[in-house]
């Protein structure tokens, strides 16, 4: 069995870490990174790596069917995340708040006022007690944000006609933003926008906008979303790049982090090291609004086992309706392709790896596949999985990055998920999501200035 297979063998989710902020100097803040809790007690290896096809998919779905619409959404997962967190001081004193990293929605939000209630919030047993929340009393810099700010326009209609009714007249308005509410798969918050200070210790940013969500369902923490929309952490804090490392799943309680760096003052040189392709916005992004938060890159071709994979151009490339494509997101587990991509991806292991019987029992309850049964192997060699990107970055993953121990110790899977074999494939959205399970122990970079992807293979710290 090749060493790097045992990675992935304690797969094991980080409790959430409440680190103070650490920083640098006047043009980076350094923010730490942690993995952020999944680990229901009871659950094993396998319960969880089920669990985590299952969110990932959910998650696909939801990014996959997100439309325009009047209230406010963004894609976040059903339960509970194989996700990564920061945290982040807000307010007068300032008050630490845990958020989850998340590249695949613009808006940042918190649980909020002693009277939060969050109803199906399955976080390690925690009550809606133990979240924790910003309490915008104790904050002398905290404040509702009126209709007529623009601000309210960055999550409402930016027509203040059509967002603020009940405001007498543009110069007499004390109406306030409407509540946000953000709908995702099978739960939801809502609450108000407020403004207040974001400490980022070396730097004081007033006046940030940040959601005081008084309920969510099946919701144990924030957001912090660090999509291209306007509501943004990236936007609002006029940051030029960030980077951030993400450390492997495979840790326990170890206190183990990596970080989150926030680059105020890009140079727009390129970091020594690392690949580079564009960074892409849905072309047709005027017209559907949900797509527009996406990070797309252009993903080329695909091999396995140094053979190139035949997918459909189709897939790889928005068409005129902005469907198909790739995107990067944080807040996704495993990747995503759509079943014309994943099929032909299936194939090309199954063909490759030989000699050692798929666990169809395995691949029926975890959702995933393929499965190998390697019990009776002595040694297990798996076919390299290789991302090609345009302008010639490749991406070579670690197998511990595409395959993971199911349960006991003789059953492998990859881990990539497709949508249902039953029923028509679905069209919409990106046809590739690039999930962080696969990005483990790289350090990647989001160059906004230069629209640029970069990434690197490393040990995170
Ligand atoms: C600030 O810190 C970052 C990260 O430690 C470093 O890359 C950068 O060069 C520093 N900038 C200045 C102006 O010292
Ligand atoms: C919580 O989840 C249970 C089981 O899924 C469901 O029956 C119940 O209605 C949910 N409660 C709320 C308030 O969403
Ligand atoms: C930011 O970058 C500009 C141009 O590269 C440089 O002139 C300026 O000194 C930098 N500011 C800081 C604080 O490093
Ligand atoms: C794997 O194969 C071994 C030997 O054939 C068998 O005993 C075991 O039940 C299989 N495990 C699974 C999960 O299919």
């Amino acid at each position: 069995m090749p060493s790097s297979l045992s990675f992935a063998l304690f797969f094991s989710l980080l409790s959430l870490l409440f680190s103070f902020i650490s920083s640098s100097n006047s043009t980076t803040s350094t923010i730490p990174l942690s993995l952020f809790n999944t680990k229901h007690p009871s659950q094993d290896l396998y319960e969880k790596l089920t669990h985590l096809a299952s969110i990932s998919l959910a998650r696909a779905n939801y990014i996959k069917k997100s439309q325009d619409s009047p209230v406010s959404t963004t894609p976040l997962y059903p339960q509970s995340y194989g996700g990564y967190s920061i945290t982040l001081s807000f307010g007068t004193p300032p008050q630490k708040i845990p958020f989850i990293m998340d590249t695949g929605s613009s808006f940042v939000w918190f649980p909020c006022t002693t009277r939060y209630l969050c109803t199906n919030c399955s976080v390690s047993s925690a009550t809606s007690q133990s979240i924790p929340t910003f309490i915008p009393k104790s904050s002398s810099s905290a404040r509702v944000v009126g209709c007529l700010n623009p601000k309210c326009g960055w999550i409402h209609s930016n027509n203040p006609k059509s967002r603020c009714q009940d405001c007498e007249s543009p110069t007499n308005c004390k109406q306030v933003c409407p509540p946000y509410i953000i709908l995702y798969g099978s739960g939801s918050t809502g609450g108000l926008a407020l403004v207040d200070t974001l400490d980022l210790s070396n730097k004081k940013v007033p006046n940030f906008l940040v959601g005081c969500s008084l309920f969510s369902s099946k919701q144990p923490a924030g957001i912090a979303g660090l999509g291209r929309g306007l509501a943004s952490l990236p936007n609002q804090l006029g940051v030029k790049k960030f980077s951030y490392c993400l450390v492997s799943h495979k840790f326990d309680d170890t206190g183990k982090s990596s970080n989150l760096v926030l680059d105020f003052n890009a140079s727009g040189e390129k970091t020594a090291g690392l690949s580079y392709t564009p960074l892409l916005k849905n072309p047709v992004v005027s017209e559907k609004n949900a797509l527009s938060v996406y990070y797309y890159v252009s993903l080329r071709k695909i091999t396995v086992g140094g053979k190139k994979v035949k997918i459909p151009y189709k897939y790889l490339t928005p068409d005129s309706n902005g469907n198909g494509g790739s995107i990067v997101d944080s807040g996704t587990t495993f990747t995503f392709m759509n079943r014309g991509v994943f099929e032909p991806v299936l194939d090309a292991f199954v063909k490759q790896v030989k000699g050692i019987p798929r666990s169809e029992s395995i691949e029926i309850i975890t959702g995933l596949k393929p499965c190998f049964n390697i019990s009776r192997q002595e040694t297990v060699s798996l076919p390299e999985l290789k991302f090609h990107f345009k302008g010639g970055a490749e991406m070579t993953l670690p197998i511990a990055n595409y395959f993971s121990f199911a349960g006991e110790i003789d059953v492998i899977c990859l881990t990539m998920v497709t949508d249902s074999a039953f029923g028509p494939e679905l069209s919409t959205g990106p046809s590739i999501i690039l999930g962080n399970f696969q990005m483990q122990n790289y350090l990647v970079e989001f160059d906004l200035k230069n629209e640029k992807f970069g990434f690197k293979q490393q040990m995170c710290k």
